[in-house]
């Protein structure tokens, strides 16, 4: 009879061997899980966007244009009007940050789910600005004040923002990002 689990095994602590009938067609195709450090630029640099802003690019996944990243607003800011074609899964890590068009603030450890079609106007109001990690899916049309289409962002925006950044500064190409 199937088991009905109302909690994990947490009884030993070790390695078990699953008994996983596809363990080679996964090796020899995934891209596999890794950890990637976003508390030193080890892994990742900060990449300035715009005046006042940083982004520390943390994966890019061009089967599914999938990207994420940490965004450092360093004081109160904006970032224009944009619509999302995907989806954003987002939490507040430091500082605070609010959109001009809902009615809550984001503190850190909350989570902000949007979904496509939303758009919307990115704000921090806090002294020290904020950084939002950031899981985005697919593109995100950029408005200006007139509500005039400029341009899409997409992987592969994110990538030539992270890879021009490094060549310009002779760093290297972390491969890890690239799922
Ligand atoms: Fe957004």
């Amino acid at each position: 009879m199937a088991t009905k689990l109302t909690a994990p095994p947490s009884d030993t602590k070790e390695i078990v061997d699953v008994p996983w009938a596809y363990r080679d067609t996964v090796a020899r195709l995934s891209p596999g899980g890794r950890y990637i450090d976003a508390e030193t630029d080890v892994d990742s640099p900060w990449v300035p966007f715009g005046e006042s802003a940083a982004i520390k690019h943390l994966s890019f996944d061009v089967r599914t244009n999938t990207y994420s990243n940490i965004l450092w607003m360093k004081g109160p800011g904006t970032i224009g009007t944009h619509l999302h074609r995907g989806t954003v899964t987002m939490v507040t890590l430091t500082g605070s940050v609010r959109y001009l068009e809902y009615d809550w603030v984001g503190t850190p450890g909350g989570l902000i789910l949007e979904t496509p079609g939303e758009a919307h106007t990115l704000v921090t109001e806090h002294p020290e600005g904020c950084k939002l990690f950031g899981q985005m899916n697919g593109p995100i049309e950029f408005y200006d004040a007139q509500g005039i289409y400029m341009d899409t962002v997409d992987v592969w925006w994110f990538i030539e923002h992270y890879e021009n950044y490094c060549r310009e500064n002779n760093i290297p190409i972390n491969q890890k990002l690239y799922l």
